[in-house]
């Protein structure tokens, strides 16, 4: 393999979980040369001649191999990951929003620019759910992916279940202990688990689906009803994610919250843990589970997606059925 010499955009959460995993790491096979920041005034605790404010530093430093886009905005990541690609330089972004909405243009850039794009960190945090879609499961054998793919409001739901605490602490916790997005809408309304689904579904149907064709609900609008009622009935609400194959090629793909029974893999599930469970035609359910949120994993996820491409892997977009286009039969069809 080549060395990576990084050039990172993002010294947030994920970033600095990065930079920590990487040093911990001093046989990992990559060097973060230059990061660039947008605000150069804030105070932080490492080399400052890494740092740059310019995109520019990065973008045209031909000793960078690898870009690594771990910043907020997606547009901002977009126009970067897109930059990068379009220069011959390989991506790894954690940045599901963009990912989400930009996935068809990017993945053809790749294919005539013969740059990779990795992401496994944009979804399940350190979950290596995105690899084995990719490299394990076969597109017609597979049935359905259910799961807990946000775990700001799983940690809120588990707040509120296990400890009684209120909505509004349990989120403000979330938010402190960084797992929550800059603005906590993405997560309570089920925006943030729907993109990773729909991440999800490229690499295990082959299928891309623009978020605007998928219905979404998150947990703001649940009340001390739902919960007085899930309690009595020995279960719990979880917000849940589904993406499931019916007859004649057709597949659902939603996020709603739902009473969980006992007996679910995802029950168990708490805190800022997601779970995902993997049905296939010959191996009825499996399934996954690690932390999906916070620094650490999610930088963990991006340490994996580094060596990845020391090691020149990249997505193959199994049978590249993504490229057909969608037809009335494998549209999204909504099934409350
Ligand atoms: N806000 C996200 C979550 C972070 O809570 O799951 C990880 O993608």
């Amino acid at each position: 393999g080549t060395r990576q010499i990084i050039g990172l955009f993002g010294f947030g959460t994920v970033g600095k979980g990065l930079y920590h995993v990487l040093g911990s790491s001093p046989t990992t096979k990559a060097t973060i040369k230059t990061i660039c920041i947008k605000n150069p005034d804030k105070e932080r605790d490492i080399n400052t001649n890494l740092l740059t404010t310019n995109a520019e530093d990065i973008l045209n430093d031909p000793e960078i191999n690898l870009v690594v886009e771990l910043i907020d905005s997606a547009t901002d990541a977009y126009h970067i990951v897109k930059a990068a690609l379009l220069k011959g330089k390989s991506v790894v972004s954690g940045n599901k929003t963009m990912l989400a909405h930009h996935l068809e243009e990017l993945i053809q850039i790749q294919q005539t620019t013969g740059a990779a794009l990795l992401y496994d960190a944009s979804a399940c945090g350190s979950i290596p759910v995105i690899r084995n879609l990719e490299e394990y499961y076969d597109n017609d054998l597979l049935l359905s992916i259910q799961g807990i793919l946000n775990g700001s409001t799983n940690y809120i739901l588990s707040r509120i279940f296990q400890h009684g605490d209120s909505y509004d602490v349990a989120l403000k916790q979330a938010q402190d202990l960084g797992f929550a997005e800059s603005n906590p809408t993405f997560d309570v309304d089920g925006f943030d688990a729907l993109y990773k689904l729909i991440i999800l579904a490229v690499h295990g149907f082959g299928t891309y689906v623009h978020p605007k064709e998928a219905f979404h609900c998150g947990i703001s609008k649940l009340n001390d009803h739902d919960i007085q009622y899930a309690r009595e009935k020995g279960k719990k609400i979880k917000l849940v994610a589904n993406l499931s194959k019916l007859d004649n090629g057709r597949f659902t793909l939603y996020v709603m919250p739902r009473l969980v029974n006992p007996d679910e893999y995802i029950y168990n599930v708490e805190e800022e843990y997601n779970g995902v469970v993997i049905e296939g035609a010959f191996y009825e359910k499996q399934f996954m589970f690690g932390k999906g949120a916070g620094g650490f994993p999610t930088g963990s996820a991006v340490l994996s997606d580094i060596t990845a491409r020391y090691h020149d892997y990249r997505y193959e977009y199994k049978k590249q059925r993504y490229f057909e286009p969608l037809t009335y039969t494998n549209k999204v069809i909504v099934e409350v």
